[in-house]
């Protein structure tokens, strides 16, 4: 069996209240982003896996070249890994495939958006705050429709360039997804704004 990701795993106690993936950026581990996810959705069972690249003692999800710098090599093999041991972690913990929603930070929110551009099946949304375009290459046609998803940014953010948020919708529209974009006038820390536009956009579902 394949669950070569440590991770959390906390069973949900609300069968309607989908089960979420959590992603959490860099420097996090598997329990940053367990507070935000109760609050988001108390009742969905949780898969919180840490990140397996080691960045100078910060863990993260990929390995980069420089700050905004990657490796389209590096980011595929990773995000193929991941959505590995998505597969595997689902049937293992009994989550139905095709329910999980993606909720990431930073670094975890650009992989949950290569998990949408490149292994489309793992994911049946996504709440992505802070993203960027990592992989500059469209979902393919068809792969995201019926997908909701949340691109949160922050109007000063000093890591995101301001244009990526749209550019990252446009890319996953091309493959049918509803992408709602969410601007705060933030930085790239998370917000209560970011906090009510992720509940808004659970409630709608
Ligand atoms: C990344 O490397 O994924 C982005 O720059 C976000 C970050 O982790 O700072």
């Amino acid at each position: 069996m394949n669950l070569s990701y440590h991770h959390l795993f906390q069973p949900g106690t609300d069968s309607a209240a989908p089960p979420l993936l959590l992603l959490h950026g860099t420097g996090g581990n598997e329990h940053d982003l367990v507070p935000l996810a109760r609050q988001l959705s108390p009742g969905s069972a949780l898969l919180s896996p840490r990140g397996d690249v080691n960045e100078h003692g910060a863990r993260r999800f990929f390995a980069r070249l420089a700050e905004g710098v990657f490796d389209p090599a590096e980011v595929t093999r990773r995000t193929h890994a991941l959505a590995d041991f998505i597969t595997t972690a689902t049937a293992h913990h009994g989550i139905a495939p095709g329910r999980l929603l993606a909720v990431g930070f930073s670094n975890g929110a650009n992989i949950a958006a290569t998990l949408l551009q490149l292994r489309p099946e793992t994911l049946a949304g996504a709440v992505l705050l802070r993203p960027m375009v990592v992989l500059d290459q469209s979902a393919a046609a068809g792969s995201l429709t019926g997908k909701r998803i949340l691109i949160a940014s922050g109007t000063h953010d000093p890591i995101v360039p301001p244009d990526h948020p749209a550019r990252l919708a446009a890319l996953l529209r091309v493959g049918g997804a509803d992408a709602t974009l969410h601007s705060a006038p933030a930085g790239h820390n998370l917000t209560s704004a970011d906090l009510a536009a992720a509940q808004d956009f659970l409630v709608r579902r």
